[in-house]
């Protein structure tokens, strides 16, 4: 059989950041991976992080035993109220189901799989074009049939709410939408308020079932709750959806491999009952693909999440964070703006998030990397966590320079 095999391609995305460390330049920039720096270009540990890993590190009744097969509770319940706010009735009424996963790959794994296999009917499932290059080969993985819907407008660098709100009128009922909570990765462009209510209007009227990923609460706007305002509203709006949440980010929790799905059932009498079958039959899944999750990075977490004095210190890591991306967005336009850089470089500070979908080619994109050591996934995104102010200069000079060629 071993015969049979043929050699697949290397994953672009770890490929770019494998191609990037080989790099002997000096001059070189790393904007591939969605994984914050600093303002030297190294990984940060969250000063909340370091303390909860401290305090865990010196408790005299840690030990390695197995988690249960959903996770660490305080960690789930805790990650549930972050979604869905601490009041939140689907919470109260015990229709929200939760478990730990291994990061949001994970989770969005186990909602896949849940659905190819518990879904009435088979449904589609419907991501944005574009979107996180791993949605697609996870829900293929899994049997379900994928399509797009429009999103970004090339035109304008931000969303096509008519072609997006046109392809859920005419998806079959009852498909499954693939939403990004806030930060949307790659293009940087979210929803407003009032697109959102727009979306949750066609989606309710054509029986659609949103299917949501958050990877950067706390990234987009700095605020917790703002960032979860979208899922907050869907919830009160009464419909039954899922979360894939991750917590690599706003945690820098990358490796430790942090996560939670999410069920919430649609209220009603039985809901509370539909919600445990559900827990049950997830707990059957998770058991035979990972048996129970890794504890490390959810011991971490959990302990940020349900202390008040820690979670208060978190806020302000995310800002710090949220905050330095912010002043690089700002940095970038001015630069470039003040070059004369032909086009319009708005989009850079109207984005919001990690990243930035430049508007920059695919061959412009190789002459970044070939000529100035630049490294950027070929769709043009760039992850502004990889400029700081000592580099940001050079990324100026270079996208200029490619411009113009
Ligand atoms: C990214 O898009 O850069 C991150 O979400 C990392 C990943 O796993 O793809």
């Amino acid at each position: 059989t071993a015969a049979t095999v043929a050699a697949a391609p290397e994953d672009p995305l770890f490929g770019l950041m494998k191609a990037y460390r080989e790099d002997p330049s000096d001059k070189k920039v790393d904007l591939g991976i969605g994984a914050y720096r600093d303002n030297n270009a190294k990984p940060w540990i969250l000063p909340v992080v370091k303390k909860a890993d401290n305090a865990i590190h010196n408790d005299p009744n840690l030990n390695h035993e197995y988690l249960s097969i959903g996770g660490l509770a305080e960690f789930t319940a805790a990650a549930q109220k972050l979604i869905a706010g601490g009041d939140s009735p689907a919470i109260q009424e015990k229709r929200v189901c939760s478990l730990q996963t291994i990061s949001g790959t994970g989770a969005v794994h186990l909602g896949g799989l849940f659905l190819a296999k518990f879904h009435p009917q088979k449904p589609t499932i419907y991501v944005s074009n574009p979107t996180w290059a791993n949605h697609n080969q996870i829900f293929t993985n899994v049997g379900l049939k994928l399509a797009q819907y429009p999103y970004f407008s090339a035109q304008t660098k931000g969303l096509d709410i008519d072609g997006m709100l046109q392809t859920l009128r005419t998806a079959p009922t009852g498909s499954v939408i693939v939403l990004h909570a806030c930060a949307h990765n790659p293009t940087g462009v979210d929803p407003t308020q009032e697109q959102w209510r727009q979306i949750a209007a066609v989606m309710r009227e054509r029986q659609h079932f949103p299917f949501f990923d958050t990877a950067y609460q706390g990234f987009a706007s700095g605020d917790l709750a703002r960032d979860a305002w979208a899922i907050r509203y869907f919830i009160a709006q009464g419909f039954e959806l899922c979360v894939a949440q991750s917590f690599a980010k706003n945690f820098g929790l990358y490796g430790e491999r942090t996560g939670a799905f999410h069920f919430v059932s649609a209220p009603g009498p039985d809901a509370a009952t539909a919600s445990s079958h559900i827990a049950s039959q997830l707990a059957i899944l998770q058991r035979s693909e990972i048996s129970n999750p890794p504890a490390y990075g959810a011991r971490i977490a959990g302990r940020v999440l349900n202390d008040p004095a820690l979670f208060a210190e978190w806020e302000v890591d995310l800002r710090t964070m949220s905050g330095r991306i912010q002043e690089m967005r700002t940095g970038l336009r001015e630069r470039l703006e003040a070059r004369g850089t032909p086009g319009s470089w708005d989009h850079i500070t109207s984005q919001i998030g990690m990243f930035s979908f430049t508007g920059l080619t695919e061959g412009q994109v190789k002459i970044l990397r070939d000529k100035w050591h630049v490294y950027m996934t070929k769709n043009g995104r760039i992850s502004m966590a990889g400029l700081n102010t000592n580099n940001l200069d050079y990324f100026a000079e270079a996208v200029d320079s490619v411009v113009r060629e």
